[in-house]
């Protein structure tokens, strides 16, 4: 069964074709990052508009990047929330008027749950899908969310955790900001923190909200904020430093939140999984995409690991036509009054 995926829920335009739920066929991405990248983050209006030139051209590739006609598409699933409001409409209605004309079944999918099934698009034997088998303890780590969700079948989840300020992908962006990188912020600060020696400026602060499962990342990130003020790094120019010392101190202070942010991330993740007795670990969403979070859960978890490649744990259509096809396994489909749900909760 040949499923389109169509995501829009921020700043990219998506769409995919997966077979069966597993097979990858196509997973076409027009990345709005240049657009908003002036801005230092998404704006929600040039988003909506640029969704709407990128939609068309996007499905078209995709198919024929998958070799597919539109007639051959058995099914047509989307993201309806959460996200966006103005960003998911132009992804909820061009999957209203196709599967409406090709007359097959329509899929509204929850984003986040998106994010879980990018892993089942893996080839290899460490596919879910293959092993370990259920529960699977989550971290869904994006731009908008950081939820621990223990994942006890398909469409089964309990939220255990959540972030209770900004989400890690968020941090990450106002992290860059602060050191005067680039957006998204995530790959910039993993970038400077590669060549960071590590031991140049103190550790910053791990929220750990000590009896819970959920996060909190606005204080490292204040922490930072005042880090870069003392050391002249913020606001740009301030400390009269050369070029050389505020890029080494970039680089340093990069690695101490990205530090910060991760090892508190893998605790709580390794935690959540040893007291609800998980069978497996599973990453998704985009800081999934951040090297040192992936090899520091691979190198402390005691239970098998499924990691997305990068290209996967960001938005992308596929991983929604992957959770499509075990949603309509299930007998769930959707009729034309399919709404966007901005606010779409996962569990
Ligand atoms: O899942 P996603 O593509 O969009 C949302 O659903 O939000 O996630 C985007 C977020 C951004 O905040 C970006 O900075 C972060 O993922 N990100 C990363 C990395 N790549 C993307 N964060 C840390 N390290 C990365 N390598
Ligand atoms: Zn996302």
């Amino acid at each position: 069964m040949k499923i389109l995926g169509i995501e829009t829920s921020c700043d990219e335009t998506a769409v995919g074709v997966v077979e069966d739920g597993r097979v990858l066929r196509s997973n076409i991405i027009a990345s709005q990052v240049e657009l908003h990248s002036r801005y230092g983050g998404v704006v929600p209006e040039v988003a909506s508009r640029q969704h709407v030139r990128d939609m068309v051209p996007t499905l078209e590739e995709s198919l024929e990047a998958a070799c597919a006609d539109l007639e051959t598409i058995d099914a047509v699933s989307v993201t309806y929330g959460p996200g966006l409001a103005g960003a998911l409409i132009t992804g909820v209605n061009t999957a209203k008027a196709l599967a409406y004309t090709l007359d097959v079944p329509l899929i509204g999918v929850n984003h986040l749950e998106g994010h879980l099934y990018a892993s089942w698009l893996l080839d290899t034997p460490d596919s879910p899908a293959e092993s370990p088998g259920f529960p699977l303890a989550c971290l869904i780590a994006s731009g908008g969310h950081t939820d621990l969700v223990l994942m006890e079948g398909h469409g089964l989840y309990r939220l255990l955790g959540r972030t209770r300020d900004d989400a890690a992908g968020e941090a990450f962006d106002k992290a860059a900001r602060i050191l005067g990188l680039g957006f998204p912020g995530g790959p910039e600060i993993q970038r400077e923190a590669h060549g960071a020696a590590g031991d140049v400026v103190p550790a910053l602060p791990r929220a750990w909200m000590r009896g819970t499962l959920d996060f909190s990342f606005s204080g490292v990130k204040t922490a930072l904020l005042h880090m870069a003020q003392n050391r002249g790094v913020y606001p740009a120019g301030s400390g009269g430093l050369s070029e050389e010392d505020t890029r080494a101190l970039v680089r340093e202070m990069a690695s101490a939140f990205q530090e910060s942010v991760v090892d508190v991330m893998v605790v709580k993740l390794l935690e959540m999984a040893a007291r609800y007795s998980a069978r497996g670990i599973l990453l998704g969403g985009g800081v999934a995409a951040n090297a040192l979070l992936r090899e520091k859960v691979r190198s402390d978890s005691p239970l098998p690991v499924i990691i997305p490649p990068p290209v996967l744990c960001t938005d992308n259509g596929a991983m929604i036509a992957s959770c499509a096809y075990y949603r309509l396994r299930q007998g769930e489909q959707f009729s034309m009054d399919l709404d966007i749900d901005p606010g779409l909760p996962l569990a």
